[in-house]
């Protein structure tokens, strides 16, 4: 069989991104020695790290590189230093808006799902917390992120402009419909119906496209009550679709079901190069002390190798993240008791994924008795 070589930008960015992006690509070498797939990996600067190199939070050839590449793998951007200054004129964040944009990826899709091991870390009851397995498909390239912002002379007046487009609306509500059918035949639209006449756009828009796809059972939610349901009965949702802000916030919401945020991946796509990235930010606080939950990234990686096509190989990881987390090797985030080093947990997933689990002499590498830490 031919070997089949894919281009990665790799874009690791603040905090945390480094040392997680570093663990998926230990993982994605290690697929590639089990399975005809080679990668060919190109590094650009991206976030803070991009504007104290240059000024700017997304360089040009760093957009380049990702508009050459057959995807991008994204760690994490954010520093302390912009966060609380609101005065600052660039911001990292305006690296990762720009990003989208220019690549068109209008859809971002973060699937959240209980694993049954960790049912004692959810803040939910076991019997809530149990069965859950939702994917958000959230508008990434649009509304109030992407409005008119204004402020006024004398600083005491704002607003930012939420705007969305039908055709805007369909592209992703297609997404959302199209995936539904692989799943549960559901999918909920997240509004403000009662109050934007955004949000009723979006009603319309999707009401006419739900008439396209007949075995696919559409309901409503306002985004309040979505908070709510989410956390009294995360299992009644199959397919979330909604705008960006909504999704944004409801997603981090969503992600505190399955124990920790350290876990979600995403994928954004749309009309070029798509995008594979955690859902966490860049966790200053922990960079550098290899304390990092790596598995986000990895899973983020895996959606990768889904969307290049390479399913058997995507499949693997997920397998190899998920019998980690059964077998105990987690990061602090998800067992302050007994955790892993970020750089551990990815060496045991690539053992696993060679399937070596003898690897893991547990007794050698308990905090308190190792040194990985
Ligand atoms: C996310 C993040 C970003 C967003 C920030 C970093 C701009 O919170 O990907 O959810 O708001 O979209
Ligand atoms: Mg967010």
């Amino acid at each position: 069989m031919e070997n089949t070589s894919y281009k990665i930008a790799v874009l690791s960015g603040d905090g945390i991104g480094p040392e997680v992006v570093n663990e998926s690509i230990k993982v994605l070498n290690t697929v590639s020695k089990i399975y005809q797939i080679t990668f060919d990996y190109t590094e650009a600067s991206v976030g803070a790290k991009a504007i104290f190199e240059t000024g700017n939070p997304l360089p040009d050839d760093t957009l380049e590189v990702c508009k050459n590449s057959d995807a991008v793998l994204f760690g994490a951007i954010g520093d302390p230093s912009f966060d609380n200054n609101p005065s600052a004129k660039v911001r990292p964040e305006q690296g990762l808006l720009a990003l989208r944009s220019e690549l068109g990826l209008y859809a971002n899709i973060r699937p959240i799902k209980a694993y049954p091991t960790l049912s004692s870390i959810s803040p939910l009851k076991a019997e809530v917390f149990e069965g859950t397995d939702m994917v958000i498909f959230r508008e990434l390239v649009s509304g109030i992120y992407f409005g008119e912002k204004k402020i006024s002379q004398d600083g005491t007046e704002a607003s930012d402009l939420c705007v969305y487009k039908k055709h805007e609306i369909e592209r992703i509500a297609h997404l959302a419909f199209q995936e539904a059918l692989k799943r549960r035949k559901k999918v909920t639209l997240v509004d403000k119906a009662n109050v934007l006449e955004t949000s009723r756009l979006w009603r319309k828009t999707c009401q006419e496209i739900a008439a396209e796809y007949p075995d696919v059972e559409m309901d409503f939610l306002f985004v309040d009550n979505a908070a709510m349901q989410l956390i009294l009965n995360p299992k009644r949702f199959d397919i979330i679709l909604t705008e960006n802000m909504f999704g944004d916030i409801i997603s981090d919401e969503g992600s505190v079901i399955g124990g920790s945020i350290g876990l979600l991946p995403s994928a954004s796509v749309g009309e070029k190069t798509a995008m594979f990235e955690p859902i966490h930010g860049s966790y200053p606080q922990a960079k550098g002390k290899k304390i990092a939950n790596p598995m986000a990234s990895i899973l983020s990686a895996a959606m990768m190798l889904d969307y290049l096509g390479e399913k058997t190989a995507a499949d693997h990881i997920v397998f190899s993240v998920e019998q980690a987390i059964a077998n105990g090797v987690v990061s602090i985030d998800l067992n302050s008791k007994k955790y892993f080093s970020t750089g551990f947990i990815g060496d045991y997933i690539c053992k696993s994924l060679e399937q070596d689990i003898e690897f893991f002499h547990q007794e050698n590498v308990e905090i308190g008795k190792s040194t990985i830490i």
